[in-house]
């Protein structure tokens, strides 16, 4: 238990809202999670979570069992008794671009009648620079001051990410205030970096930015070992092990996807233009990235002798359709990117993922229109032309290949994007391989 335990309100229970809320109370903190979705508080208030995050569950259990964290419906109940109230809702992509902003000014706009004297406001979710001066325009309380708060969690690890993270990053015009926010972190043992709320928004984009940009850097180092006939992972090895570099986030695949890449790299392109500046490498980014994709096209294509634009009679099994393995996350999947792009050149998609099976939510649902889901995973080979390997679950190597091989059509290549078969097995039961980098 912390030395003073603080009451807090987290205004939307998405991944991010939800681990925060989950681990602060962890922590020690009383918290009041509130969400304008009916039905997901009903779900939470029944013990059920609304997405798959590992360990989250357990907190979230042991935390209401010791009457530490509630689930209330809309964002003023869970902001009314709190000192210290943070903003998760989506920042989702407009049309240009640029971060919407609308659920975080609606959400400023519901707590703003009801904040205590005093209180901390703070922006957890990812928002442009200068969007802490929006919120504090919206509240119109001169006696609450509000604080940037970036999170740092990644999807499938967000727990661990939150208890255990490389730093935590605190940008406040006020000393106090921030240092308030950063008191919430005493049980974890972190730097805790404090700045002006500027720089703590821009660190956010930066670090995503950066992050994706090695992912890119590593897939545009793939093509070139295939162009010269060299092999990525040696490559990575090599660089990878220069310190300078570092080893993670460059391993080669579809491209990156998720909820955040994706739209944060779209909106620091954005952020940087609107104030002038022509951020050329992170446009570079994010064209490696969109060609990645055509490239895994191309691949299939060649694995089954045609033009990507002429894929029909064609069957490709699919292994794997989130984007990226431990979450159940469609967003902005390359898997879909890629399956959409094949389906739209004539080709039929069979698939398997640990996660569709089951009822589909309508999202997910929508998301899959026209991919025929199977439950099992040796499924995906029946009379196939080609396999692809969309997303690295570790249980995918586990396959029976000579089966895979029996039930395929003759010739059939495995397109491994996660480079995780070892190519010398895939060869050995008779099929073709192709991965990214590899000789
Ligand atoms: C990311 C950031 O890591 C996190 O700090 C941020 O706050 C939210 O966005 P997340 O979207 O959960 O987290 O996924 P992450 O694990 O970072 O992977 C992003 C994408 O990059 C995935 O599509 C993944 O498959 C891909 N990736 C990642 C690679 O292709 N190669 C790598 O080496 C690492």
């Amino acid at each position: 238990m912390p030395s003073t335990s603080i009451r807090l309100g987290v205004v939307g229970t998405g991944y991010v809202g939800l681990t925060t809320g989950a681990c602060f109370a962890h922590l020690g903190h009383h918290v009041v999670c509130g969400d304008i979705d009916e039905h997901k508080i009903e779900q939470l208030n029944s013990g059920h979570l609304p997405i798959v995050e590992d360990g989250l569950e357990q907190i979230v259990v042991d935390a209401r069992q010791l009457g530490r964290l509630e689930f209330v419906l809309g964002a003023a109940g869970a902001a009314a008794d709190a000192d210290i109230v943070f903003l998760c809702v989506p920042t989702p992509q407009s049309e240009d671009g640029s971060a919407d902003l609308s659920y975080i000014e609606a959400a400023a706009r519901s707590i703003a009648p009801v904040l205590k004297p005093g209180a901390v406001v703070v922006n957890k979710s990812t928002v442009p620079v200068g969007s802490t001066l929006v919120v504090e325009a919206v509240l119109q309380r001169d006696d609450v001051h509000v604080v940037s708060n970036p999170e740092f969690l990644r999807e499938g690890t967000a727990v661990r990410d939150f208890l255990l993270p490389d730093r935590v990053v605190i940008g406040s015009a006020d000393r106090a205030a921030a240092e308030r926010v950063g008191e919430l972190y005493a049980n974890i043992d972190t730097p805790v970096l404090i700045t002006d709320p500027a720089s703590a928004e821009t660190i956010k984009y930066a670090a995503n930015g950066f992050l994706a940009m090695k992912i890119s850097f590593v897939n545009a180092v793939a093509a070139m070992c295939e162009a010269v006939g060299a092999d990525v992972a040696a490559v990575v090895d090599g660089i990878g092990s220069d310190k300078r570099i570092g080893r993670q986030f460059l391993s080669p695949g579809p491209g990156w996807g998720g909820s955040c890449f994706p739209k944060d790299s779209r909106a620091l392109v954005k952020i940087a233009e609107e104030h002038g500046y022509n951020f050329s490498m992170m446009k570079g980014v994010v064209e490696v990235n969109d060609e990645q994709r055509m490239r895994m096209v191309d691949k299939v294509a060649r694995a089954v002798g045609r033009h990507h634009s002429n894929l029909s009679g064609v069957t490709v099994g699919a292994m794997g359709l989130t984007f990226k393995a431990g979450t159940d996350d469609l967003r902005e999947s390359p898997a879909i990117a890629i399956i959409d792009e094949l389906r739209r050149a004539g080709a039929t998609v069979r698939a398997f993922d640990p996660t569709t099976c089951g009822e589909l939510t309508s999202h997910r649902a929508a998301a899959l229109a026209g991919v025929e889901l199977v439950d099992e995973l040796i499924e995906v080979a029946d009379d196939a032309d080609v396999i692809c390997v969309f997303t690295e679950w570790p249980e995918f190597t586990k396959v029976d290949l000579d089966d895979v091989a029996e039930r395929a059509r003759p010739g059939t290549t495995i397109v491994d994007m996660r480079n995780m078969f070892d190519p010398s097995d895939v060869k050995d039961a008779g099929l073709g391989y192709d991965g990214v980098g590899r000789r």
